[in-house]
C-alpha cells in the first residue's frame, strides 16, 4: 500500500500553493476575483461583506493557533516570534478591519470566501506546523540577518497597508458606498498602496521564517494582489477622468 509521512504530505501541500499561485496569477489577468469594487452578478448566493471577511480569515488565527500549539517546539521563542507576527496581522485582519469597512450593504459571493477558507486552512497549517515541528528555530536564529531583516521588512509593509488602508476608510462617511480618489501617503505614486504594504509583510515573514512554506505564501500573495492592483488602477484610470497620470498600479515608478 502507497503511504506518505507527514513531511511528505506537508512538502505536497506547500507545492499546491506554489501551483495554486501560478494559476491564480495568470488567471486573475482575464478575470478579476468579484469582491469589492469588482463585484458583479453571476457568481451565485452572496453574505454581507463583514461576515465573509470574519469567515474566510478565521482559519488563519484559529487554525494556525491549534496546529502551531501542537508542535514540539510550540514553546521555543523564535517559533513564538513567529506566531506574534502572524497573528499581529491576522487579528487585526479577521476581527477588527471588518469592522471598519465604511460601506456596511456591501455583499460578497459565498463562491469567494468558500475558496478564500480552503487557501488560508492549507496556508495557516502548513506555516503553522513548520514554525513549530518541523523546522530548526535555535534561539540564535533571532540574531541573524534574515530574521532581523525580515521583521523589520514585515513592520515596514504593516505600516504601510494599515496608513494606505485608513486613507481609504476615511474617504467615507459611516454608511456611505461611492469611490473617491485617494491622496496622501503612497498613493502619491501608486493606486494600491495597501496591497504593497501586504506583500512586503508577507515576504517579510518569509524571510524571518527563512522556509518554503512562508516562501509558498509571499508568492501567491504577490500572484494574488498585482493582478489585481493593476485591474483596480485601470479602474481609476476609466472612472476618474483628472485621475494622476504620473501614479503607477503598485511599485512606485515602475509597474
Ligand atoms: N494576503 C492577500 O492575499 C490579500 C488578499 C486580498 C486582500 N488583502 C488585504 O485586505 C485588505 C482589503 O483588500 P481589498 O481588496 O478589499 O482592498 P481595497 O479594494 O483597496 O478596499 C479596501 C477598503 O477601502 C474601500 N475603498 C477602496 N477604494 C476606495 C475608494 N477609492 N474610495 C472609497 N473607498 C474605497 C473598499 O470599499 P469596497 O469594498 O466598497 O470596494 C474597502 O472597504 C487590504 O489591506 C489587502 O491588502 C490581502
Amino acid at each position: 500500500m502507497l503511504s506518505m509521512t507527514e513531511i511528505e504530505f506537508h512538502d505536497y501541500l506547500v507545492v499546491t500553493i506554489f501551483v495554486a499561485a501560478a494559476l491564480t496569477f495568470v488567471a486573475l489577468f482575464f478575470v478579476t476575483a468579484p469582491y469589492g469594487r469588482h463585484l458583479r452578478a453571476g457568481w451565485g448566493p452572496a453574505i454581507p461583506a463583514r461576515i465573509g471577511w470574519i469567515v474566510m480569515e478565521s482559519p488563519a488565527v484559529l487554525l494556525f493557533v491549534a496546529v502551531y500549539s501542537v508542535g514540539d517546539h510550540a514553546l521555543s521563542t523564535v517559533p513564538l516570534i513567529l506566531l506574534g507576527l502572524w497573528q499581529f496581522h491576522y487579528v487585526y485582519r479577521t476581527f477588527i478591519y471588518p469592522f471598519r469597512i465604511r460601506s456596511s450593504a456591501k455583499r460578497m459571493p459565498v463562491s469567494i470566501v468558500g475558496m478564500a477558507v480552503i487557501f488560508n486552512c492549507i496556508n495557516a497549517t502548513i506555516n503553522a506546523r513548520w514554525i513549530s515541528h518541523f523546522g530548526d528555530y535555535p534561539d540564535s536564529w533571532m540574531w541573524n540577518t534574515p530574521f532581523i531583516l525580515g521583521v523589520v521588512v514585515f513592520f515596514l509593509g504593516w505600516a504601510i497597508n494599515q496608513h494606505s488602508d485608513y486613507v481609504l476608510f476615511r474617504l467615507r462617511s459611516p454608511g456611505e458606498g461611492g469611490y473617491k480618489v485617494p491622496r496622501g501617503g503612497l498613493y502619491r505614486w501608486v493606486s494600491c498602496p495597501n496591497y504593497l504594504g501586504e506583500m512586503l509583510e508577507w515576504v517579510g515573514w518569509a524571510i524571518a521564517a527563512w522556509s518554503l512554506a512562508g516562501l509558498a505564501f509571499a508568492v501567491f500573495t504577490i500572484a494574488n494582489l498585482l493582478p489585481r492592483a493593476i485591474a483596480n488602477h485601470r479602474w481609476y484610470r476609466e472612472q476618474f477622468a483628472d485621475y494622476p497620470p504620473e501614479r503607477r498600479a503598485v511599485v512606485p515608478f515602475l509597474l
